[in-house]
């Protein structure tokens, strides 16, 4: 059906004028016409078929918003109608929605409130269009829409663990997701440096892990990660009460949002052993951030947790985490060991796997469903468990293919990276996706199998909070980026369109400007790295060279000649022109078609801290005319800066006269063990 009506609107856009009308997430199916609808008198009377609580709440939210609505019971007298007509078999979603826009004021039908709420957000967009600037004045371009989402679950995430984000900016941020018709927000109650919500059973986690004396996470990290009574003068930080957790899901769910609590277990709990050290491995608080496997109370301690979250958030999935666990505490634990001898697990991660599956079977008896990180496929995934797909977008689709459902949030959906020149950028974890890469990204990739692409239920956009401290920066993160988001999970992937979405952005971030978020200024971006927006023309273009050892598989780039294909790498390594080694020296030798002047070689590396990419500990280059006698034309050690926090790039260059048929490079990692190198193009002139 949805095939159909594209194919319609795309004959209709042929046929027609289509004026761009503004509305993110773009609809499915518009067709506009030239006139307009607008009241005598500036305001329109409403009528909705709507009964009972449904009907108060949207006519709540309909008399808080920007349009000057009168309500009336005779639907005959009214201008705006929102009717709930579920017989029409056009709709695929309870948050499908129609709309007609005549002369004589607009109609709208949907078949569940959900879509009825959706309708009025779309007028919420329409109105004023077409009317000249500064008007002000209630007016609706004549339009006709029909629309629904292509998936079903379109999120965002926020850490309020790493620093404390309350509730008067929760609610700021439900009410922007509410126009760009997100539906999930995946609230990150705790991690290490602090647990943010009341449980009753556990008064510890807030009266003694809630607060810390440092205001940035990372000395928090530095002064050794403790926590602090909330009467310490410096005290930092905060929790929701559990009357605070109601009023937020209450305030979501007005908005058709579903709040997904996450539990952040096993790993992550820092905090949580600083509050109740029985359950680490030691016993001891402060010595690692890994509860432990091998004893009945953390079992206890988990389920009790969960079930004062079921009886507040009535979020069908419930998110457990999983994350990052450094399992090798677990290796040395005789009473982890035990559990792994008794099961006869093969090892830590199927010991995660096998505690996974507990909370799973728990949950399911609450008739809940779990959801967690793709760590916890490592150790096999419990059957009826659903992935969120961070490590990339393989794990989902592997869950997807095994018949489980998955949401997608690889790096593109990472809003702590910089979305601008990172090296200028307010601070963020470190990397580098504009508004333009999370646009790119399509959470169902054409190579998943026809069975496989119902389970992937959608994409969210996830705001982790390490390097981002003020409710301001945190703005400057989530807009316009979020935009993108909410369009690559409602909108159709053929109705996508870069250039009308950029535009419609650009209007948006003045929309929120005006609302007061502190949306990323659009207009002023300066684009990527100025070296990766033009070919680089030199000798070796062309010509594969030999690796004395090869890169690693995880970071090939575009294979053996990225180093030779004219493209320098963006300021974002995940892009495909930046290769890897781990652990490894890059040596890379080429051999020119013959015997030529050479006057100029350079190459570049990157660092980047958070990834534990250095530079190169020095750099040699080498040539020769034989390939056997090899002449050192530049050896440049550099000290590498660990504590540089900053992403950066350097050239290591040579200038002079040779003439050679053999150019060699040795780049020296940087010794750190687990570290990497990364370089784009190996410019020989
Ligand atoms: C994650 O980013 N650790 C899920």
């Amino acid at each position: 059906m949805k095939r159909l009506i594209l194919l319609l609107s795309l004959i209709f856009a042929l046929s027609l004028q289509a004026q761009d009308l503004r509305v993110i997430p773009y609809p499915l199916y518009m067709e506009s016409q030239e006139g307009m609808y607008a009241p005598r008198g500036g305001v329109s009377t409403l009528y909705t078929n709507l009964k009972g609580k449904s009907r108060t709440e949207l006519l709540d939210f309909i008399s808080s918003s920007s349009l000057p609505l009168k309500v009336v019971k005779n639907q005959a007298k009214a201008h705006v109608r929102l009717l709930i007509d579920g017989l029409d078999p056009s709709y695929t979603s309870p948050e499908s929605y129609r709309i007609e826009i005549t002369p004589h004021g607009a109609d709208c039908y949907a078949c569940d409130e959900r879509g009825l709420f959706y309708a009025f957000q779309t007028l919420l967009w329409l109105d004023g269009q077409n009317m000249p600037a500064g008007t002000g004045e209630h007016s609706l371009p004549l339009v006709k829409i029909f629309d629904t989402p292509e998936l079903q679950w379109r999120g965002w995430h926020m850490d309020v663990s790493r620093h404390f984000f309350g509730k008067a900016f929760i609610k700021k941020q439900l009410q922007m997701m509410a126009r760009y018709k997100l539906n999930v927000f995946h609230w990150h109650l705790n991690d290490d440096p602090g647990w943010r919500f009341e449980v009753k059973k556990y008064p510890e986690l807030t009266d003694s892990t809630a607060y810390r004396a440092e205001y940035l996470w990372e000395d928090w990290g530095r002064a050794g990660g403790r926590f602090c009574a909330d009467k310490h003068p410096n005290a930092y930080g905060g929790y929701f009460t559990q009357k605070d957790v109601k009023e937020i899901v209450e305030y979501a769910r007005r908005l058709h949002i579903t709040v997904v609590p996450e539990i952040d277990v096993p790993g992550h709990s820092r905090a949580v052993l600083a509050a109740y050290p029985h359950l680490s491995c030691s016993g001891r608080a402060y010595e690692n951030s890994e509860l432990c496997l091998g004893n009945e109370d953390t079992y206890r301690f988990v389920t009790d947790v969960l079930e004062e979250v079921i009886a507040l958030f009535p979020s069908e999935y419930i998110h457990i985490g999983g994350d990052e666990a450094d399992r090798s505490h677990w290796e040395r634990c005789p009473k982890c060991q035990e559990v792994i001898r008794r099961e006869g697990l093969s090892d830590v991660k199927e010991l995660q796997s096998w505690f996974t599956l507990r909370i799973e079977d728990w949950l399911t008896a609450h008739n809940r469903k779990l959801i967690g990180w793709d760590e916890i496929m490592d150790g096999g995934l419990s059957p009826r468990a659903t992935v969120m797909s961070w490590r990339g977008i393989e794990k989902g689709i592997s869950a997807a293919s095994d018949g489980h459902d998955v949401i997608m949030t690889p790096w593109q959906c990472y809003l702590d990276n910089a979305q601008d020149d990172p090296t200028t950028e307010p601070r963020g974890v470190g990397g580098y996706v504009p508004l333009r890469l999370t646009y790119a990204f399509n959470p169902v990739p054409d190579t998943i199998s026809l069975q496989a692409r119902p389970h992937i239920l959608g994409l969210q956009g996830n705001v982790w909070t390490e390097r981002i401290s003020t409710e301001s920066h945190a703005e400057y993160m989530i807009y316009p980026r979020i935009c993108a988001i909410a369009e690559n999970g409602w909108t159709a992937p053929e109705r996508k369109d870069w250039e009308r979405f950029h535009a419609f952005a650009l209007a948006e971030v003045d929309f929120l400007h005006a609302k007061g978020y502190n949306a990323f200024n659009l207009s002023t971006e300066k684009g990527d790295r100025a070296e990766a927006t033009t070919p680089i023309a030199h000798l070796a273009v062309g010509i594969t060279p030999t690796f004395t050892s090869l890169p690693s598989p995880k970071y090939p780039g575009k294979g053996l000649s990225t180093l030779t294909d004219e493209e320098r790498g963006s300021y974002n390594y995940q892009e495909g022109q930046w290769i890897g080694f781990e652990n490894d020296d890059c040596e890379v030798t080429v051999q020119l078609d013959s015997l030529q002047p050479i006057h100029h070689i350079e190459i570049d590396f990157m660092q980047r801290a958070d990834q534990w990419i250095w530079l190169p500990s020095g750099v040699q280059i080498c040539a020769s005319e034989d390939g056997e006698h090899w002449s050192v034309l530049s050896n440049e050690p550099w000290e590498v800066d660990f504590d540089d926090p900053t992403i950066r790039f350097q050239r290591f260059s040579w200038d002079g006269e040779a003439t050679a048929r053999f150019i060699r490079l040795t780049a020296k990692s940087s010794g750190r063990q687990g570290g990497w190198l990364f370089t784009d193009e190996f410019v020989i002139q």
